[in-house]
């Protein structure tokens, strides 16, 4: 992706401040709100962003440059030009087609200026949220449409045998169904869907969503267990329950793909009968999530894969939350396990209002 090429009316028209730089920091563009907040005079594309950050803070700008390579959302203060001002700073990677890495875009909200900080931190909260999803959005569809252009251009020119055609159109054919699926996953997020209740076996579901990440545990030596501890049946959606799932699944499968060591998923489906609840666990043997990260993971697009999404986990804790549930993640370096809890609501209880 051509760093340039981001939406220039979503950069000039945000009221936070965007700063894109390649992957050398030279500053590619920047929104007048950048120019306000960090008090940048004249036209610095192509400078360094180091250079305009020492340029803007003094003494101050090592906290600045610090600030925007942890991409943390702490708050930092800094005095720029004499005044003091409290910065949110985020930030997300830009990538070529290839996979490699062009740039980096960095968000960045003033909160000094609302007298009201609690106020503030909302505010920016949603901020950040909103720049990073413009640019995430931004990212994982630009990549696809690349992709088709550039080969529906080769088709064009006609100069092809049969097979090389049939390849060029599977290869369109695979972006524009990864283009298709994160529009889906996009448009659910957040969404109460409507749920298609039934009376479920959920040692059925359990079956069906192992058959979804069979072939890839096949593929990386992963051992599937399942541990069967009751035969309860609950009233939920099949079909979003198994979204669920195959989610928490192939999550698990990634974290153990690179790993060494004994690979096994296990997925458990235990009762509480005191509590009246149903647990299903997914268990992996990965590498686990580095605590600093372990409160970021449910977010929306926060990921660490290079074609991950980021919405996996959130659209999973909400299908699981319209069903009256619960999800959880616990994890250590030996692995991680996520629970879901369900209630253990049947058909008659359901009629009672
Ligand atoms: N079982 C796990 N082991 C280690 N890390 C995990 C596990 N599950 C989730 N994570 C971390 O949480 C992040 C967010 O997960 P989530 O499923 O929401 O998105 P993703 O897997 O990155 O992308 P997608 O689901 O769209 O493929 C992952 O990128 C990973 O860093
Ligand atoms: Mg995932």
């Amino acid at each position: 992706m051509e760093v340039h090429n981001i939406s220039p009316v979503l950069i000039q028209n945000a009221n936070f401040g965007i700063i894109v730089v390649d992957s050398s920091f030279h500053i590619e563009s920047l929104n007048q709100a950048a120019c306000e907040i960090l008090d940048i005079g004249g036209n610095p594309v192509g400078t360094p962003l180091d250079k305009v950050l020492k340029e803007a803070a003094g003494d101050g700008s090592q906290t600045l440059t610090q600030a925007l390579y942890d991409n943390n959302a702490s708050p930092v203060n800094v005095v720029i030009n004499g005044k003091l001002k409290i910065l949110e700073i985020s930030a997300a990677n830009l990538f070529t087609p290839k996979s490699v890495k062009e740039g980096v875009v960095f968000f960045i909200n003033d909160i000094s200026k609302a007298g009201d900080s609690a106020k503030a931190s909302k505010d920016d909260l949603n901020l950040e949220t909103i720049g990073r999803l413009a640019s995430e959005v931004a990212h994982e569809l630009k990549n696809p449409v690349t992709v088709i252009k550039g080969f529906s251009q080769l088709l064009l020119k006609k100069q092809y045998d049969e097979e090389q055609i049939t390849d060029f159109l599977e290869i369109i054919f695979k972006e524009a169904e990864r283009a298709h699926s994160f529009i889906q996953d996009f448009l659910n997020l957040g969404k109460t869907k409507k749920l298609h209740k039934k009376q479920i076996n959920l040692s059925n579901l359990i079956a069906d969503s192992v058959a979804e990440i069979e072939k890839q545990c096949f593929l990386n030596g992963i051992g599937i267990v399942q541990q069967i501890e009751t035969s309860s049946k609950i009233l939920g959606d099949y079909n979003q329950l198994k979204q669920a799932l195959v989610n928490l699944g192939k999550n698990a499968v990634e974290a153990m793909e690179l790993c060494d060591g004994p690979k096994r998923l296990t997925f458990v489906l235990m009762r509480d009968s005191l509590r009246d609840k149903i647990y299903i666990k997914v268990i992996d043997t990965g590498n686990g999530i580095p605590p600093q990260l372990q409160g970021k993971i449910m977010t929306p697009f926060f990921t660490t894969k290079k074609y991950g999404t980021g919405l996996g986990l959130s659209i999973t804790k909400t299908i699981v939350e319209q069903h009256g549930g619960k999800l959880q993640l616990s994890s250590s370096d030996h692995g991680t396990t996520a629970i879901i809890e369900l209630p253990c609501q049947t058909i008659n209880q359901e009629a009672v209002p």
